[in-house]
């Protein structure tokens, strides 16, 4: 029978070091994104996937995200109050059912792989989704959404890939191509952080995956990788080694690294420029800042 995917795990206990001060006190996931934080594009993404059943993976110090999809009796009466409907709906559409999301603790940051496996109780024995906030994806259908269309066709392990330049391969998970099919390759290796020159391709993986339970298996195992830390690519790669499937699935959209300042930047300007409210004016500003610029060359 083939599974459908209703689960996802965000993993958001990572420290967000590259933003300090500011994740001093505020998680990293809690950033705007010109009015949303990250972890909502993320949970508004999978909502769009067909997801029912959310799943964080927290730390200390990240209580701001469960009090975000709590409900807000007080704010939302005082907008009821005034009649601000609109923004009474924004308000509202933060909110989640009860029972739909759930809070698990990584107590220390061994790493994305061990953040995954935190949450394996709450998964149980079925397809899961998994999504890194920090990477935000713009794209007409929502990237989860077109990674479960695919798991339909395949049942096999999916991660999201994206081509880099050579000299940026050593910053991801890079995929070893067995077959490449177009949209979908199938995959013989995975590599986590190769050193320079060691990249079996120029194909990355990023933040979103589509596991099947065996993973979790797989993670009981597994020992301190890259970085020491227990990588989630180390267990999709033993995966192949037990001759089960593992596709890279090459999505339509644009991948922002939010984890970055750089990237934070460039998918600020671009979310901002697709706001019917907001594009005249940025984009306006946008070019008296280059022509100042260049003037000054
Ligand atoms: P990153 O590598 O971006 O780490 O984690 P980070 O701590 O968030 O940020 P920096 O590098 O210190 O600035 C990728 C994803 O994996 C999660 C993070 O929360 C992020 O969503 N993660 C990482 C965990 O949940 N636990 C970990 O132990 C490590």
């Amino acid at each position: 029978m083939r599974k459908k995917v209703t689960k996802a795990v965000f993993p958001v206990a990572g420290m967000g070091t590259r933003f300090l001060p500011a994740t001093k006190s505020v998680p990293k996931e809690i950033m705007t994104l010109v009015d949303r934080p990250l972890i909502q594009y993320a949970i508004d993404e999978a909502r769009a996937a067909g997801i029912k059943e959310f799943i964080l993976v927290t730390s200390r110090g990240k209580g701001a995200l469960e009090d975000f999809f709590d409900h807000a009796p007080t704010l939302e009466a005082e907008l009821r109050k005034k009649g601000k409907d609109e923004l009474l709906n924004i308000v509202k559409n933060t909110n989640m059912e009860s029972g739909a999301i759930a809070y698990i603790r990584q107590h220390k940051a061994l790493g994305l792989g061990h953040a995954v496996w935190c949450a394996k109780r709450l998964i149980g024995n079925e397809p899961f989704a998994v999504i890194l906030p920090d990477d935000v994806i713009a794209a007409e259908k929502p990237c989860l959404q077109q990674m479960v269309e695919a798991f339909e066709e395949t049942q096999g392990n999916i991660v999201a890939a994206m081509e880099v330049p050579e000299d940026k391969a050593s910053a991801y998970g890079i995929l070893d191509v067995k077959d490449d099919m177009g949209s979908m390759v199938s995959v013989k290796g995975m590599v986590e952080k190769p050193a320079k020159g060691e990249a079996p391709s120029n194909l990355a993986v990023i933040g979103r995956y589509i596991l099947t339970p065996k993973v979790l298996q797989n993670l009981n195992k597994m020992k301190s990788g890259a970085g020491g830390e227990i990588q989630l690519t180390d267990a999709i790669a033993a995966e192949i080694n037990e001759g089960r499937d593992v596709f890279g699935f090459r999505f339509n959209g644009t991948r922002f690294d939010c984890g970055s300042k750089a990237g934070f930047l460039q998918a600020t300007v671009s979310f901002a420029l697709s706001r019917p409210d907001l594009k005249d004016e940025l984009s306006r500003y946008l070019h008296e800042v280059v022509a100042l610029e260049n003037a000054a060359e």
